[in-house]
C-alpha cells in the first residue's frame, strides 16, 4: 500500500480504496488484537509515544498495538517532564526523537502542531490528536466499527444516515469522521447541537459539495429520526475560551438516554462515542442507562482502536504483506469476551 514511510497527519490524505485496504489489513490483524494469535513482525522496532495532552485509550491503544506486533514503546506524557518545558522547539525535539524511533505518535493541544513536528522528518509520524484539529486514527477505528456493526445488520455505509450529536465545533473526532465519510456516497448527516457548537461551515460545505445531504437540528426528536448511527460526543470544555460557556451550552434536552433512543431512534441504530464519556452530574453526556443495549457499540469501538492502529503501523512500516509469516498461536489464558456484559467476539465477515 502507498502508505509505507508516510506521515499520517490528516484523514484527508486517504482515498476510499486505501481506506478499504486498511480495513482488510485490520481484519487480518484482528485475531492478534483479540489475543488469539501472537505476532512479532515488529521485533526490534521502537515507537516513541509522545502525549502532551490528556489521554487514556488513545495512548494505551497505540502502545498496545505496537507491542502486540512485537515492537517496544518509549513513552513521554505531559510537558512537565519534556524538554519542551526548557524551551526546546518542536523542530529540535522532532529531530532528536527521529534518531531514536522507527515510528512516532504524537498528541498535542495546538492545531497544526503535529504537522509542524513532522516537517522535514523522515520517520513516519502519526497524529494522535492536534487540539481541535484532527484525530485521523479515531476516524479509522470509527469507520472500522461502523463497517463491522453494519455487516452484522446487512447495511452499507453508502446511503447511510448518521446523527452526530454534541460538541461539533471543537470535536476533532467529528471533524475527522466527516472528512472520512466524505469519500463515500449519498450520506445523510444529521448535525444535532446547540447553536454555539455547530460544525465549522467549511466542513458542512465540503460534505455538500461531495454530494451528501446535511441537516442541522437543535433537538433529538428530529435529529435521531431515521439515523442508522448515532455518534455522540463530549462537550470539549478544555477548548472553550470561557469554561462557563461550556457548562451552559448543553442541557438535558440534548442528552441521549434510553428513553430518547426508544422514542426517536430506529430499532437497530448503532450508538457510538469516541469516549471518554463524561459521567459527572450535569455533564449531559451519553447516559449510562444505555449500557445494557446491545447496539451500544462504544466499548467495541474502543477495542477496534488497537486493531486499526496495528493495521496502520503494519502499513506505514511496510510489513502488511509479511504478517502471516510472523504469527504464532497464543498459549496464554484468554477470556472469550472482555467483560461479563459483552457479547462474545465476532468478526465482521461472520
Ligand atoms: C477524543 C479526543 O481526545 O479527541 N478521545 C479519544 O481520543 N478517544 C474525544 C474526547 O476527548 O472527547
Amino acid at each position: 500500500m502507498a502508505l509505507v514511510g508516510q506521515h499520517v497527519l490528516s484523514i484527508d490524505q486517504f482515498k476510499r480504496a486505501q481506506l478499504e485496504s486498511l480495513l482488510e489489513v485490520g481484519a487480518m490483524v484482528e485475531p492478534i488484537a483479540q489475543r488469539k494469535m501472537r505476532c512479532n513482525v515488529l521485533s526490534g522496532a521502537v515507537m516513541a509515544n509522545l502525549f502532551f495532552e490528556a489521554s487514556t485509550r488513545t495512548r494505551l491503544s497505540f502502545h498496545t498495538a505496537f507491542a502486540r506486533l512485537g515492537g517496544s514503546v518509549s513513552d513521554t506524557t505531559g510537558f512537565t517532564f519534556s524538554s519542551i518545558s526548557k524551551g526546546e522547539s518542536l523542530r529540535d525535539t522532532a529531530r532528536v526523537i527521529a534518531g531514536y524511533a522507527d515510528a512516532i505518535v504524537m498528541r498535542h493541544p495546538d492545531i497544526g502542531s503535529v504537522a509542524e513536528f513532522a516537517r522535514g522528518i523522515l520517520v513516519p509520524i502519526i497524529n494522535a490528536g492536534d487540539g481541535a484539529g484532527e484525530h485521523p486514527t479515531q476516524a479509522l477505528l470509527d469507520y472500522y466499527t461502523i463497517y463491522k456493526e453494519f455487516s452484522r445488520l446487512g447495511k452499507k455505509i453508502d446511503g447511510m444516515s448518521i446523527a452526530m450529536v454534541g460538541d461539533l465545533k471543537h470535536g476533532r473526532t467529528i471533524h475527522s469522521l466527516c472528512k472520512l465519510l466524505q469519500c463515500f456516497e449519498n450520506i445523510r448527516f444529521h448535525l444535532v447541537c446547540p447553536d454555539n457548537l455547530r460544525l465549522p461551515k467549511v466542513l458542512i460545505e465540503r460534505l455538500k459539495q461531495a454530494g451528501h445531504r446535511v441537516y442541522e437540528y437543535d433537538n433529538l426528536q428530529q435529529g435521531l429520526a431515521g439515523a442508522d448511527v448515532i455518534y455522540a460526543t463530549r462537550i470539549q470544555k478544555e477548548r472553550f475560551a470561557n469554561p462557563q460557556e461550556a457548562d451552559m451550552s448543553y442541557g438535558e434536552s440534548l442528552r441521549i438516554h434510553r428513553d430518547s433512543v426508544a422514542r426517536y431512534g430506529e430499532k437497530e441504530v448503532v450508538i457510538m462515542h469516541p469516549l471518554p464519556r463524561d459521567s459527572r452530574e450535569g455533564a449531559f453526556d451519553l447516559s449510562e442507562d444505555l449500557d445494557e443495549l446491545s447496539q451500544l457499540a462504544i466499548f467495541r469501538q474502543a477495542d477496534n482502536g488497537v486493531t486499526m492502529r496495528m493495521a496502520l503501523f503494519a502499513c506505514v512500516l511496510g510489513v502488511e504483506n509479511q504478517l502471516t509469516r510472523y504469527l504464532t498461536p497464543n498459549r496464554l489464558f484468554v477470556p472469550t469476551r472482555y467483560s461479563e456484559y459483552d457479547a462474545p467476539f465476532y468478526r465482521f465477515d461472520e
